[in-house]
């Protein structure tokens, strides 16, 4: 009897949570006959109850990685499952409702649903940033996530999420698979499918080349069309490769603003759960991790466009690069270094001067969606991701106008690009490849120590 009246319930749950709004009460549930049931809900109803459930570095990606996710407001706590490759439990962790902050910044923000109707998004909930430490270096783990509350009825529900999969740093050779400006789009879903088709074909490319798949992905701003569109943020992190994989990521001019042209670094802040390392008003936003041997600076350009913004954001990388004894440095920001149509001159003359004073091997870009790559100028060599959502790319190349010296490839599709590149580091080199959509090697690059 007792199994029977949990099947009812799970099926009556799954009905309900099909209409997938983000504070969806469970008022339409019938009451069962005894109010201490406890029930889990059914396997494929859970992902209406977790939302942007995704892997971010920790500082240190060798001992400690980030997870984010958002949860419903009436949530008493959640525990996070720590596994081994095969799914063994290693650790398992009760975080209260206390340990997460109520996140209200994308509620009621004008948006636009997947068929094409505008409405004004719904999100308010419970956002968790938890550090999964202390974790062995060059290790596959998963995880994965129980939330906990007590319904309208008085009724104990559980959910589960999906399983999350990451690697630690620590291996000799490692590689990253590099990608930006997809600009995924509810309503155009062919955006984030070729994007996503992207990855997979690094990882392909990677594996047939060096036996095995890249590692993590780095990704250089504007994944969304709208970051205040907490939607979009859902609809993205529900695709595979970020289940497979850490994301590390930078906030783009897209991501950080509304359909209405409002702005703020908070809808990429709440939308992950980056390092809080970053200088004042850019915790989490901006931030530094260490991947091995490399050193990742992360700067969010939104904030940078006045001297005084600028001034802050290099005093804050000064003293990262100069703290760090990785024996690669690299720096990230979602501006390009070059315009890629004529060459003309972008972001690189106002971080050149910085770059050389500091020794940065690799300076990444993006946002142009035409890629550009340098030839080694002094000591950094500089590269902007092209565009990989098949439809917002640039018209044409026109002639390399300027700059001559200093840029030595440019490469785009016209406005239907999809290009990636795959980065590959060991204890004397980095390597970085660029693949088109038929995982075609375009271009190539050895920055040697
Ligand atoms: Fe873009």
């Amino acid at each position: 009897m007792k199994k029977i009246l949990l099947v009812c319930i799970g099926g009556l749950l799954l009905a309900a949570c099909s209409k997938g709004s983000l504070d969806t009460p469970e008022e339409s549930i019938t009451p069962p006959k005894k109010d201490t049931v406890y029930v889990n809900l059914p396997k494929d109803s859970c992902n209406n109850y977790f939302y942007s459930v995704n892997t971010c570095p920790g500082e240190l990606c060798s001992s400690e990685i980030n997870v984010s996710w958002g949860v419903r407001l009436n949530t008493e706590y959640c525990i996070v499952y720590l596994m081994d490759e095969t799914g063994k439990i290693l650790k398992q962790t009760k975080l209260p409702a206390s340990k997460a902050e109520k996140c209200t910044v994308y509620d009621g923000i004008y948006s636009k649903k997947a068929n094409g109707d505008n409405f004004y998004e719904s999100a308010r909930f419970l956002k968790y940033n938890y550090t999964l430490t202390p974790l062995s270096p060059d290790k596959k783990y998963s995880y994965r996530i129980t939330s906990h509350w007590i319904d309208s009825q008085g009724r104990k529900i559980s959910a589960t999420s999906d399983t999350y999969h990451f690697r630690t740093a620590g291996a000799d050779r490692w590689n990253a698979c590099i990608i930006s400006d997809f600009h995924s789009y509810p309503p155009l879903p062919g955006r984030l499918s070729s994007a996503m088709k992207m990855v997979e074909t690094v990882n392909n490319y990677s594996t047939g080349k060096n036996g095995k798949g890249f590692d993590w992905v780095l990704h250089l701003g504007d994944v969304v069309a709208w970051g205040g569109s907490w939607s979009f943020w859902n609809i993205m992190y529900r695709e595979k490769p970020f289940k497979n994989w850490m994301w590390a990521g930078l906030n783009g001019n897209h991501d950080n603003m509304t359909r209405q042209s409002d702005y703020s670094n908070k809808f990429f802040k709440y939308a992950t759960a980056n390092p809080l390392n970053g200088y004042q008003g850019e915790e989490g936003v901006c931030y530094s991790f260490t991947y091995g041997n490399t050193l990742f600076v992360m700067l969010n350009n939104e904030d940078m466009g006045t001297s005084a913004g600028l001034e802050k954001a290099q005093a804050w990388v000064r003293q990262t690069l100069n703290r760090s004894t990785a024996r690669f440095k690299v720096v990230c920001e979602h501006y390009q270094w070059f315009y890629g149509s004529t060459g003309s001159t972008s972001q690189y003359s106002r971080w050149k001067d910085l770059f050389d004073e500091c020794g940065v091997d690799l300076a990444l870009g993006a946002n142009n969606h035409i890629y550009v790559r340098s030839h080694k100028l002094n000591n950094t060599v500089y590269i902007q991701t092209p565009s990989s959502d098949n439809e917002r790319g640039q018209d044409s190349i026109g002639e390399l106008e300027y700059n001559q010296d200093k840029i030595a490839f440019r490469w785009n599709e016209g406005p239907k690009t999809i290009g990636a590149l795959l980065m590959d580091v060991d204890n004397n080199k980095i390597t970085i490849t660029l693949l088109d959509r038929n995982a075609q090697a375009l271009d190539n690059v050895t920055i040697s120590k």
